[in-house]
C-alpha cells in the first residue's frame, strides 16, 4: 500500500524510543512527531517525518497516536490531547502506566498499552501488548500491522506487561551487557576489536535465532556444545562460578520490581491528575486507591547471599 493512502500516525514524544519509531516507521507510513525541544528531532525531517512542538494539532491531524513520553508526563499529556483523539486509537509504550489510568484520563480514546525496546529501530523490535476493553478487532488489526512493520508483535495479558517491561525492554542492556563482556575477554585473549565485536554480535544472532527456530530449550542446546573435557566446559565452569544465572535472574526479578514500584508511584501520580479529591488530600480517597494496586510478587529480599544456588 502507498504510503500517502494509509492512516496517519502522532508519536508523541520523540526521544529515545519515539525517535526510533519514527525513523522505522516513515519509510511506510505518514508520520508525524513532536517533542518541546524540536531541536534534537530536526533530523528526522530528513526521512519525511513532519515534526510539530504542538501535541494538539499532531493529534488532530492523525488518525492513530503513538505516545512514547515518560511515564509520569502519560497523563498531563493525555489531558493536553484528549479533545483530539476521541474515537481515535491511542498506543501507549511507557512502562507503568495501566490501561486503566489511561482510560480515566483521557475516557474517548481507545488504547493499547505496548512495550517495546529500541531494535524498533531496525524493524528487529519485539513489541508486546495489551487492549482495554474499547478496542475493537479492527483497531487491534491495524496496531498489529503498525507494531509488526518494526518486528515481532505479540497479544498479551495487561499483567505480564511489567515483568515485559524488564525483558523486552530493559533487556537490550543486559545483552549488550554480555556482549561486551565477551569482547572483553577475548580483548584480553588479544583478537583484534573488530573482530571480537563481530565474532560476540554474530554468535548472539546466531544462538538466538537457533533457539525460536529450533524451538528447543536454551539448555538443551548449551549442552549440544559441551564436550567432555573440552573447550567449552572450560568456560561454563568458570561462568557457574561466577554465578551468571543467579545474577541475570536476579537483574529480571530486580527490575520487574521496580516496573512495578513504578507502576504504584505512577497510579498515585495519576490519581492525583485525574481525581480533584486526591489533591485536596482525603486519605480514605487515597488509601481506598492504594488498596487496589498489586503488591510486588518478589520484592528481591529473599535471594541467598552465600553459595551459588545454581
Ligand atoms: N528507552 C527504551 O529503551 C524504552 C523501551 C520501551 C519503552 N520505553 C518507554 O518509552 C517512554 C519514553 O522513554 P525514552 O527512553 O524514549 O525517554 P526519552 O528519551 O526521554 O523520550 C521522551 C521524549 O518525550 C519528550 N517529551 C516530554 N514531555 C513532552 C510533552 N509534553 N510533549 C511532547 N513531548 C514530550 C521529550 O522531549 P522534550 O523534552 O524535548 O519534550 C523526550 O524526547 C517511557 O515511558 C519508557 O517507559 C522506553
Amino acid at each position: 500500500m502507498k504510503k500517502e493512502s494509509r492512516q496517519k500516525l502522532a508519536i508523541i514524544g520523540a526521544g529515545t524510543i519515539g525517535g526510533a519509531l519514527a525513523r522505522a516507521l516513515a519509510s511506510e507510513w505518514p508520520v508525524t512527531a513532536t517533542r518541546r525541544n524540536l531541536a534534537k528531532a530536526r533530523a528526522l525531517e530528513g526521512l519525511g517525518v513532519r515534526l510539530t512542538g504542538d501535541n494538539r494539532e499532531a493529534a488532530a491531524e492523525s488518525d492513530i497516536i503513538l505516545l512514547a513520553v515518560k511515564p509520569l508526563q502519560v497523563v498531563p499529556v493525555l489531558q493536553e490531547i484528549a479533545p483530539f483523539t476521541d474515537g481515535k486509537t491511542v498506543i501507549s509504550f511507557a512502562a507503568a502506566i495501566s490501561l486503566d489510568i489511561m482510560n480515566r484520563a483521557a475516557p474517548g480514546s481507545r488504547f493499547i498499552r505496548a512495550m517495546t525496546n529500541t531494535a524498533v529501530e531496525i524493524r528487529k523490535g519485539y513489541t508486546v501488548y495489551a487492549c482495554s476493553s474499547t478496542v475493537n478487532e479492527a483497531d487491534r488489526r491495524l496496531a498489529e500491522e503498525i507494531l509488526g512493520s518494526v518486528g515481532e508483535v505479540q497479544a498479551v495479558d495487561e499483567s505480564h506487561l511489567d515483568v515485559l517491561t524488564a525483558m523486552a525492554g530493559s533487556g537490550p542492556a543486559y545483552l549488550y551487557t554480555v556482549v561486551e563482556s565477551l569482547i572483553y575477554g577475548a580483548l584480553r585473549m588479544g583478537l583484534p576489536r573488530d573482530l571480537a565485536l563481530r565474532s560476540a554480535a554474530h554468535t548472539l544472532i546466531g544462538a538466538s535465532e537457533l533457539l525460536l527456530a529450533s524451538g528447543k530449550h536454551p539448555a538443551e542446546l548449551r549442552d549440544s556444545v559441551v564436550t567432555p573435557g573440552g573447550v567449552t566446559i572450560e568456560g561454563l565452569y568458570e561462568l557457574e562460578e561466577g554465578r551468571v544465572r543467579t545474577a541475570f535472574m536476579k537483574a529480571v526479578c530486580a527490575a520487574s520490581t521496580q516496573a512495578r514500584a513504578l507502576a504504584k508511584d505512577a497510579r498515585i501520580q495519576a490519581e492525583k491528575a485525574i481525581t480533584p479529591f486526591f489533591a485536596s488530600g482525603q486519605e480514605e480517597i487515597r488509601e481506598s486507591a492504594l488498596d487496589k494496586i498489586e503488591e510486588p510478587l518478589y520484592d528481591g529480599s529473599n535471594f541467598p547471599k552465600g553459595e551459588a544456588s545454581n
